[in-house]
């Protein structure tokens, strides 16, 4: 069900844990599944990104997601990194079952969330940056049974 890459990332997620007076932190929820994730970035006056870290009450695919989205951000700017959409980790974890898709969804929002924050702090826009949602599952489209 799983890619190897994905069970890798569950099983040793990389980044895990937090930042100290991190630049900019984002937590955002699902309030359907009761997940939530949190991220921590550490950004540096040339705007790059140094050092993210996460930490989530959430399922294995949001486990993995996380991982891998952190890795994505590290290293890169802050308009590289608005690129590490939800499909782009997907696509780096060599896909997610189709009922998983959503966990996906609070990598980046989270990151999102945490980049907004730093913005806010800053007293900066980023172009293209929505004001975060903390709960994903709003505005998602009523699934039907
Ligand atoms: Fe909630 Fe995966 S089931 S994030």
């Amino acid at each position: 069900m799983y890619s190897d890459k994905v069970m890798d990332h569950f099983e040793n997620p990389r980044n895990v844990g937090e930042i100290e007076n991190a630049s900019g932190t984002g937590t955002v929820g699902n309030a359907k599944c009761g997940d939530i994730m949190r991220i921590y970035l550490d950004i540096d006056d040339d705007g790059i990104i140094q050092d993210c870290k996460f930490k989530t009450f959430g399922c294995g695919a949001a486990v993995a997601t996380s991982s891998m989205a952190t890795e994505l951000v590290k290293g890169k700017s802050i308009q590289e990194a608005m690129k590490v959409t939800n499909k782009a980790v997907m696509e780096a974890l060599d896909g997610l079952p189709p009922v998983k898709v959503h966990c996906s969804l609070l990598a980046e929002e989270a990151i999102h969330a945490a980049l907004w924050d730093y913005a806010q702090k800053k007293g900066i826009e980023i172009e293209g940056l929505q004001p975060p949602k903390s709960d994903i599952h709003e505005g998602e489209e009523e699934e039907e049974y």
